[in-house]
């Protein structure tokens, strides 16, 4: 951690980002956290002074899934018509917080890792910021997710209440997911259930989870030192979930003129009509995703796609118990 300078500001500056990129960046997280445009200065301010943030990541029955989209969040390639700056301020905003423990690309393994575990806990107790990934077994006393010996259960409940806050990331880690849909076998469930009471829990889920809105709350968490506004019952953001998929879709239009799909490969889906009778569940759905996109895009922080733009329905995969809840996927809802 030394050898890297003590504020975001500086790590800029050493890597020849400019103040204007810095501002770029500000005013596209501002656009993703709904906020009003004098919080650009507030965002770019707090970010340029904002001290490393020890962040532990912890994976348990997972897919990998959130791993993969948050190493997704701003590809390289794309730095560079990104309009952001180049390299991309996010990529260097990720490399600037200090990635103490993740089990799929740190680099020591074995006991060298565990160890890297214990020093942050050690060290950082009360300052870092504990992210999940995957949903947590408890049935058998948690017997059937165990890393380096220990359940899943046992970490969770050992290392979450050490954290600053914690981030549920993707529906594994909100309400156990997949694997927590029935008859559940493993007993899974999502750190909410598996650690009450926690205080400073956010939840971020998705199948996966969208990386630019974890860069979104981190940054906003980096900068105000508090999580965005929660919705009070889910504890997910409302600048990502408060607002239904099919009030901002981009084929609603076709919605509201009946002009729907009704087999696939039809001349209605050819014509990018609306998915709602092949089953959309945009209509009961509250995410960002036809805003945000997903995978690095042309223009930050818009991805290059959705699964709605991209001719399937929305299989509703922020929504809680949602394998539960909003099977089967091709029944209209
Ligand atoms: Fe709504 Fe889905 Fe139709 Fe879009 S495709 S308008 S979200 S039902
Ligand atoms: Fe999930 Fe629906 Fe978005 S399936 S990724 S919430 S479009």
């Amino acid at each position: 951690m030394s050898e890297k300078p003590a504020t975001f500001g500086e790590f800029l500056f050493e890597r020849k980002v400019s103040r204007r990129g810095l501002l770029k960046f500000a005013t596209a997280m501002a656009a993703v956290l709904a906020l009003p445009e004098p919080m650009v200065s507030v965002l770019a301010k707090g970010l340029a002074t904002a001290p490393r943030l020890p962040v532990v990541w912890l994976e348990f029955q997972d897919c990998t899934g959130d791993s993969e989209s948050f190493l997704r969040a701003a590809p390289r390639a794309d730095a560079a018509q990104s309009g952001v700056s180049d390299p991309s301020v996010v990529d260097l905003l990720l490399d600037y917080l200090s990635l103490n423990y993740h089990e799929t690309i740190m680099t020591p393994a074995g006991a060298a890792s565990k160890q890297s575990l214990d020093d942050t806990l050690a060290f950082y107790s009360g300052q870092f910021v504990c992210v999940v990934e995957g949903s947590i077994p408890t049935a058998q006393n948690g017997a059937f997710c165990t890393v380096g010996g220990r359940t899943a259960l046992s970490t969770i409940q050992s290392v979450a209440p050490k954290a600053r806050a914690v981030v549920a990331l993707g529906s594994c880690a909100y309400d156990g997911g997949l694997a927590g849909a029935a008859p559940n076998p493993t007993g899974a469930v999502g750190v909410g259930q598996a650690v009450p009471g926690l205080a400073n829990l956010i939840n971020l889920p998705g199948c996966p989870s969208n990386a630019v809105n974890l860069v979104a709350t981190l940054v906003y968490y980096l900068t105000l030192n508090q999580w965005p506004a929660l919705d009070s019952t889910t504890k997910r953001p409302l600048f990502a979930y408060g607002s239904r998929i099919h009030a901002q879709c981009e084929r609603r239009p076709y919605y509201d003129a009946g002009q729907f799909v009704q087999a696939w490969g039809d001349a209605d889906h050819k014509a990018g009509h609306c998915l709602y009778l092949m089953g959309c569940h945009g209509p009961v759905t509250n995410s960002n995703c036809p805003a945000v996109r997903w995978n690095a895009g042309s223009v930050f922080p818009a991805g290059a796609n959705w699964p709605v733009a991209a001719g399937h329905g929305c299989i509703g995969c922020t929504n809680p118990k949602f394998w539960d809840t909003n099977t089967p996927f091709y029944n209209p809802v």
